[in-house]
């Protein structure tokens, strides 16, 4: 029994070393074990401690990505788990989200919202948190209700997406009537035409936060290196295209000229911004009547050509050109004459948002859209017309005038956010939190 004697006796020569080989080994198993299975236990929140923080789990990139980069530089920090399909773009993609996932986030059912909150009601980084944020789908909002913060509302598109069904839809209209009445919210929509499409359906008086989509980085070129004006077609199911560029032809021949005019896919298979504004304008047959691209091409003081109101509602109700504008139409390629439920003002003159054959009803909602909207666009009557339009109009002069427009419009958008933040900035719960880590 030597042997054990000799290790008895190194264990009380060595005891310090061997209970300092034990805490080793436990502090990395532990260490291991919460890294692989709850990274929340070993991060760092400091960054959130001062600065007031927002949640968001979008299913789209590119409505956060703007917002944060107009919010980061005022000193806003972001927590964005991103439910989208393109998230790898923006390295964004939900990585440490419990409870709530690609699949059952769009339409959460009532047992999932429960333990959502149930999970994070006490959860450290939840605690940083002072505002929810919500563009895609606006409705995912109603999940974060129970926590009592700051909720925005910020419709991308129509509002009712993921709660299609009847009873879903009023229920959402009902709660966002009660987000809408706590005044340390905000409901609003990117766009005048899905501000005016809540109110339709709710009665809530919404405002615009636009998008300023300032990301891009690059402007419109007064000397244009490439000669062709790229025509943005509406989506594949429209059969239209290939008629427009048959007369457009006519139309170019007629007027004995050169203009050159090819559909973005044909001259770009993926375009870089800087691509963009090589180019003398962009031509719309408009798919939607917001989008993040129109957006951003307006930031970039692009010249943009879209159809006057009278010739989209014309081919609009000839070819569903604006396809994407009610989801009847997406889901089903059918469009339908009424909504599903009906208006919040039961006396109200406003026509149907979701009738696709009244003329007069798709005449009044499209003057809403974004291109209606902003000045410094030409409009063209006919496909004659906008040859002339493209041969006679002062390019530069346009895009002068939009540089101009668009400061004027960041300043108010900034000047909208300073005054959410600042209330946010006197809610109880950030006041909370600072007091926290003081
Ligand atoms: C908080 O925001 C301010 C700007 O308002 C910024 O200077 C500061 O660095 C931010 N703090 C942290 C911890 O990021
Ligand atoms: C809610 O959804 C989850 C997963 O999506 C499902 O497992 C569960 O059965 C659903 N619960 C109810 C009450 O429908
Ligand atoms: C929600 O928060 C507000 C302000 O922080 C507080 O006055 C109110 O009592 C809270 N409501 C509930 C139900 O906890
Ligand atoms: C919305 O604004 C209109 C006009 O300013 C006003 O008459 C109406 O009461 C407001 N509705 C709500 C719900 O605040
Ligand atoms: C229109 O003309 C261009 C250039 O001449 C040609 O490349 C294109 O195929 C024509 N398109 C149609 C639809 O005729
Ligand atoms: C709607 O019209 C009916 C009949 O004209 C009237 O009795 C009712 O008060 C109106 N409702 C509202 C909310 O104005």
């Amino acid at each position: 029994m030597l042997w054990m004697r000799s290790i008895h006796r190194f264990l009380l020569h060595h005891f310090i070393f061997v209970c300092f080989l034990c805490t080793v080994f436990i502090f990395g198993y532990s260490l291991i074990y919460f890294l692989g299975d709850d990274q929340n236990q070993v991060l760092d929140f400091s960054e959130y401690d001062d600065n007031i923080t927002f949640w968001s789990n979008d299913y789209h990139i590119s409505p956060i990505h703007d917002l944060k980069n107009t919010l980061t530089p005022l000193g806003v920090r972001f927590i964005d788990e991103s439910l989208s399909a393109s998230c790898s773009t923006t390295k964004t993609c939900a990585k440490h989200l419990y409870v709530l996932s690609t699949l059952n986030g769009m339409n959460p059912n009532q047992s999932i919202r429960k333990r959502f909150y149930e999970f994070y009601k006490d959860d450290p980084l939840m605690n940083h948190v002072d505002a929810f944020v919500c563009f895609h789908p606006a409705a995912m909002c109603e999940l974060f209700m129970p926590f009592n913060r700051t909720i925005i509302v910020i419709a991308s598109t129509r509002y009712e997406l993921g709660r299609f069904a009847v009873d879903e839809w009023n229920q959402w209209n009902q709660n966002l009537r009660l987000i809408a009445s706590d005044s340390r919210n905000v409901v609003a929509a990117n766009n005048l035409y899905d501000a005016e499409y809540i109110r339709y359906f709710t009665g809530i008086n919404t405002t615009v936060l636009p998008h300023m989509c300032a990301y891009t980085n690059v402007h419109y070129r007064s000397v244009n290196t490439r000669s062709e004006f790229i025509l943005f077609p509406s989506n594949s199911y429209v059969q239209f295209t290939q008629q427009f560029f048959e007369e457009l032809n006519v139309s170019i021949k007629k007027a004995k000229t050169s203009i050159i005019v090819q559909p973005l896919r044909k001259l770009y298979h993926t375009y870089d911004y800087s691509d963009l504004v090589r180019h003398p304008g962009i031509i719309y047959l408009p798919y939607q009547v917001s989008t993040m691209s129109i957006f951003e091409q307006y930031t970039m003081n692009i010249p943009l050509f879209f159809p006057s109101i009278d010739l989209l509602t014309e081919w609009h109700l000839k070819y569903s050109l604006v396809y994407d504008r009610t989801w009847d139409k997406v889901f089903t390629g059918k469009g339908k004459s009424r909504s599903a439920i009906p208006p919040y003002d039961l006396n109200t003159t406003v026509p149907d948002p979701n009738n696709e054959f009244d003329r007069s009803s798709i005449y009044y909602w499209l003057k809403y859209a974004d291109y209606y909207q902003w000045p410094y666009i030409t409009y063209f009557e006919s496909i004659d017309d906008l040859v002339s339009k493209l041969l006679q109009t002062n390019l530069n002069y346009i895009s002068e005038q939009m540089s101009i427009y668009n400061q004027r419009k960041q300043s108010k958008l900034l000047e909208d956010w300073q005054n959410i933040l600042k209330r946010i900035s006197t809610s109880s719960k950030f006041l909370m939190k600072k007091e926290k880590t003081q």
